[in-house]
């Protein structure tokens, strides 16, 4: 199997994503239970998590086979095409266990280690987030729902909407409640909506002014990472000060006052206060 384009890579993720969502939706329509916890007993997996992604490799395998896979709920499966796909099947699943409209199907597709296509599928609101770089026959792109999408313009700190989100692990928590708290005299608000793929969606296309998150995987920003930054953002993913991943995104005009608050208030380790 031959490496595709960027953009038949972001194509084939955008129809597999939106079967995946037609399930979940599907799903949650039924009752929700837990399934199992993993990382700690407020990390849940539901049915539901583990349907989307066999759907997802399933499709993807019958598609493209020989590509890697790296999903949240199921083996890692090592590439020979130079293509990976980074998963996460339902990514807000605490807001699909209890009913709340936020939460996503994330798919990227890396090439030689470079995400080079990002489907986010809002599974609520039926919205579909597709960013891929440019290939030999076509520019880079970044959309909603086949719209093309911008990160917000500057914005004073002190005006600026903040999402951010807490760790399963609860030692964690309580040195991100301690940021936090140093955070919010400094800025408009933090919103904790629950889902990282979307928080940094919502960032692409100008509704957030920036992202902070400690305990992240890859499969959770891999996609809308890459949509970000198509839309004019920065992201960089640092050392946390529990020692996870601690993602950090705004609009590239303004990452850097955002950067440095962050490490400031105590979100890392190396804030020198
Ligand atoms: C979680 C969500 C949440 C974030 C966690 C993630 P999951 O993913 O993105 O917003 O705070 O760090 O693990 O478990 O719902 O796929
Ligand atoms: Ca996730
Ligand atoms: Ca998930």
């Amino acid at each position: 199997m031959t490496a595709a384009s960027p953009r038949e890579l972001a194509d084939l993720a955008l129809v597999t994503a939106r079967a995946a969502a037609e399930l979940v939706r599907e799903r949650a329509r039924g009752h929700v239970t837990v399934a199992a916890t993993k990382s700690s007993d407020v990390d849940v997996v539901t049915e539901a998590d583990r349907a989307s992604e066999a759907l997802i490799r399933a499709h993807l395998s019958a598609a493209r086979p020989g590509d890697g896979f790296l999903g949240e709920e199921g083996d890692d499966v090592p590439s020979s095409t130079g293509v990976r796909w980074i998963v996460d099947p339902i990514d807000g699943t605490v807001n699909f266990l209890y009913g709340i409209p936020q939460y996503a199907v994330s798919i990227a597709a890396e090439v030689d280690g470079v995400v080079v296509a990002g489907v986010v599928l809002d599974v609520a609101r039926d919205a579909a987030y597709v960013g891929h770089l440019a290939g030999e026959d076509h520019p880079a792109s970044v959309t909603r729902d086949g719209e093309a999408i911008a990160v917000r313009g500057p914005v004073p700190m002190a005006l600026r909407l903040v999402a951010t989100g807490f760790s399963y692990d609860r030692r964690i928590r309580g040195l991100q409640a301690e940021a936090v708290t140093r955070l919010l005299p400094q800025v408009r608000d933090v919103r904790r909506l629950g889902s990282c793929a979307l928080d940094l969606c919502l960032v692409a296309d100008g509704r957030m002014d920036a992202y902070v998150e400690e305990g992240v995987n890859l499969w959770d920003h891999a996609a809308a990472g890459l949509i970000a930054r198509l839309a004019g953002a920065r992201t960089v993913v640092a050392t946390g000060i529990g020692g996870l991943d601690l993602m950090i995104c705004a609009p590239a005009h303004g990452f850097d006052e955002v950067f440095r608050v962050v490490r400031a208030v105590g979100f890392s380790p190396d804030s020198g206060e």
